[in-house]
């Protein structure tokens, strides 16, 4: 982040005042900041506050002739490596997803192609609305990042999805934002979570598999500026910002998902697929006089194999393998079975599920590389590195 120049856009909500904060982060590591602040956003943080921490003039108003003459609008916002938009209220989205350019901080993001991060924080409801949802989807559509907010209890006391994500969340965001984009023009497939299989219509066979891995996985190779389909199962993680999700319940959907994704250059399949399903009965099944029913199981499809074998196969095809013994021996059974050019091997027997840690081992055709103990994103950050070696600019 040193040197950059972020334009940062402060809307007018009661999550403003923790714009100040990014304001410090941002300079604390070495980025110029240059504050704009609507109109309603002057309700929340005062000018003077904002220009004291940023070290900067705070802009507010088109129609300041002072900076016409000096910097117009155009240039200020031509001038920034970055323009975050933090808080993105539901009014700021919906006026930049149309296109409207009546007031400072929409004309700036009008005139502009320097890449745009939103970061909403608004009312649940608010946040819900197909309106709003709406207009997120134009401003994805159109190019714009616009990350997910937090769950939790809101300013107005409701609880749900609508919360400004915490700063060090937005600082990721940011320098993933202005990273070198090493897999720039590249597709990438990622499947992630656990399947779900139903068996009636209340249960269904399932995993433990958080998801985390897959997602973290994910959000690096966006981060490196791949263009990515996120295949995800039955999980409640938010989508990363620049990923396309695709969500699936059963291991089919999953596959046909992946399928309808070809062609990619990168795979990377690190969902926990259910192995078997069963005939799943038409009405809930239920205790009797017989004794508990008989379950017949039924062999899912092997979404890494079909990828692996596939006519349309990637260039670079990734799995995973999650084993309880022998690891090393088993994962280069499957490499070889699954046609994957590489298998990411852990061990499950102690606690991954869940976790924010793993322990792996990358199996390629050179041999094995033993990863050491490491975060579950520190792995996605080591293994999109790995992929970008394989296509050099
Ligand atoms: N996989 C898949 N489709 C399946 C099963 C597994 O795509 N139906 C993928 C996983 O996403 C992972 C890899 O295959 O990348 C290995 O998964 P793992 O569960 O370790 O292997 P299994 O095929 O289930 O083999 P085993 O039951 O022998 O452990």
């Amino acid at each position: 982040m040193h040197g950059k120049t972020i334009l940062l856009i402060i809307g007018g909500g009661i999550a403003a005042f923790k714009a100040l904060e990014l304001v410090r982060e941002l300079r604390r590591a070495g980025a110029r900041v240059l504050p704009v602040l609507t109109e309603n956003g002057a309700r929340f943080v005062t000018p003077l506050s904002l220009s004291a921490l940023a070290g900067e003039k705070v802009r507010t108003s088109l129609w300041d002739l002072e900076d016409e003459a000096a910097m117009g609008h155009i240039q200020l916002s031509r001038a920034a490596d970055l323009i975050v938009v933090c808080p993105a209220t539901a009014d700021l989205m919906a006026r930049a997803a149309t296109g409207q350019a009546d007031d400072l901080a929409t004309t700036l993001l009008l005139a502009t192609d320097t890449p745009v991060l939103m970061v909403p924080a608004m009312n649940v409801r608010m946040w819900l609305h197909a309106a709003t949802q709406r207009n997120i989807a134009t401003l994805r559509g159109d190019g714009i990042m616009v990350m997910t907010p937090d769950d939790g209890v809101m300013a107005c006391g409701e609880f749900g999805p609508g919360r400004l994500p915490e700063v060090p969340a937005i600082m990721a965001a940011i320098a993933a934002a202005l990273g070198p984009k090493p897999l720039a023009g590249k597709t990438a497939l990622v499947t992630a979570g656990p399947t779900h299989e139903a068996i009636d219509p209340v249960r269904f066979i399932g995993n433990h598999s958080s998801g985390k891995q897959g997602f973290a996985i994910a959000a690096a190779l966006a981060a490196a500026g791949a263009r990515v389909t996120l295949v995800a199962g039955p999980v409640a993680l938010p989508t990363p910002v620049g990923v396309t999700r695709v969500d699936v319940v059963s291991a089919r959907d999953m596959l046909a998902a992946s399928l309808a994704a070809l062609p990619v250059d990168i795979a990377v399949m690190v969902a926990a697929v259910a192995d078997w399903r069963a005939e799943a009965a038409p009405g809930k099944l239920k205790k009797g006089a017989d004794g508990p029913p008989a379950l017949a199981l039924i062999e899912n499809p092997d979404i890494l194999a079909t990828v692996g074998h596939h006519a349309q196969r990637p260039r670079l095809v990734i799995g995973f393998a999650a084993e309880t013994g022998d690891l090393i021996a088993h994962a280069g059974a499957k490499r070889v079975k699954k046609g994957a050019d590489w298998i990411i091997a852990n061990d499950v027997s102690n606690g991954v599920f869940g976790s924010d840690d793993n322990h792996v081992h990358r199996l390629g055709s050179a041999g094995v590389e033993d990863w050491g103990a490491a975060s579950k994103a520190e792995i996605a950050a080591r293994l999109v590195r790995a992929i970008a070696t394989e296509f050099p600019a």
